[in-house]
């Protein structure tokens, strides 16, 4: 008799068996805990093409609203004692743009600035239609796609910035917009000024839309630089500046941090410094487009901004925006500029 040639034949069966079964477990522990399914997928053309057009049907609604009655209500008081108003239009535009995208890609986390009222004939928007060429911005279309988890984005929007200044009048200033992030990074930005009317938007690692110009690198813009800052909470912000970047900074002031951030993505104005506390609806869209130009927005201590669902939506202790020279000007700002740290 020959045990060792039984005993090895008994232990290769074993084996293969052990390991075949192991195969239709693992197998079938993968199809049934983790089906995947095409809604679990989004396409960020298709997102940044719904993005362009939600952005430009708020605006419509923020034209159509300044001929009506304006309904002025205030949310209450900022802590630095601007008023914080809110105006039909924001809720009419919340609707088109949050509703917009939720009837269009209805796994998508939105987070808006405003909420519906009770009015049913909010939430009963038309889907946008993904494969239409956006106006002006053909370019879009010879884009690749790019799938991704929706789980991983955060759509954050806006639906009127510069609320006050609209209702003064000062339409200028005034733009809606709609941030795409993944995974807490900002990846495409849309800021739409309706009274223009023009879209700019950039997708990160991609491109900025046509209509921004580039801006050539000037180091002697260091000697004199212009700080755009806020209009409406002014604070401390320009003794800041004009302290830390010398005696020749030229401190300008403009209303909607939209605007802003435009501003120095297009070169009208070397940095934004912002010294209060912001919410980041107000930064999301600016954050994208202004990194697609390779700018950058960090808090005032060089951090970078946060977007995930679960983060906090406000940021504190200030936020600089810069297209060029970004450490330089950080590393001019005093430790604290806010007192809160
Ligand atoms: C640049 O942006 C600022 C602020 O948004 C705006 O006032 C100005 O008209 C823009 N300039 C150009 C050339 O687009």
């Amino acid at each position: 008799m020959n045990f060792g040639g039984t005993l090895r034949i008994n232990k290769f069966a074993c084996f293969t068996l052990g390991f075949i079964l192991f195969l239709i477990i693992y197998w079938k522990a993968g199809s049934s805990s983790a089906p995947m399914e095409k809604s679990d997928l989004i396409n960020l053309k298709s997102l940044l093409k719904a993005a362009i057009q939600a952005s430009e049907f708020g605006g419509q609604k923020v034209m159509d609203g300044k001929n009506h009655a304006l309904n002025i209500k205030s949310k209450g008081k900022t802590k630095e004692g601007a008023n914080d108003p809110v105006t039909d239009a924001d809720y009419a535009s919340h609707c088109a743009m949050y509703y917009g995208l939720k009837n269009t890609f209805p796994k998508l986390n939105v987070i808006s600035e405003e909420h519906s009222k009770s009015d049913p004939s909010c939430e009963s928007q038309p889907p946008i239609d993904v494969d239409k060429v956006v106006d002006g911005n053909i370019i879009v279309d010879y884009m690749n796609d790019e799938l991704v988890y929706v789980k991983d984005v955060t759509v954050w929007i806006d639906p009127l910035d510069a609320t006050q200044e609209y209702t003064e009048g000062l339409y200028q200033y005034v733009t809606t917009m709609v941030c795409v992030a993944i995974r807490g990074v900002p990846i495409i930005g849309v800021i739409h000024y309706p009274f223009l009317p023009k879209t700019y938007w950039g997708w990160y690692t991609k491109k900025p839309s046509a209509n921004i110009p580039g801006v050539p690198y000037k180091s002697e813009n260091k000697e004199h630089p212009r700080v755009v800052v806020s209009r409406s909470h002014p604070g401390k912000v320009q003794q800041i500046a004009k302290e830390a970047f010398g005696p020749n900074t030229e401190v300008l002031t403009a209303a909607g941090a939209g605007y802003k951030v435009m501003g120095v993505v297009n070169g009208t104005y070397d940095l934004y410094l912002h010294a209060t506390n912001i919410k980041k609806w107000d930064l999301c869209a600016g954050d994208a487009i202004i990194k697609t130009v390779h700018g950058k927005m960090t808090t005032t201590k060089g951090e970078s901004i946060d977007y995930s669902l679960d983060s906090d939506v406000k940021v504190t202790g200030g936020v600089l925006v810069t297209r060029y020279d970004h450490d330089y000007y950080l590393n001019k700002l005093p430790p604290t500029i806010t007192g809160l740290h």
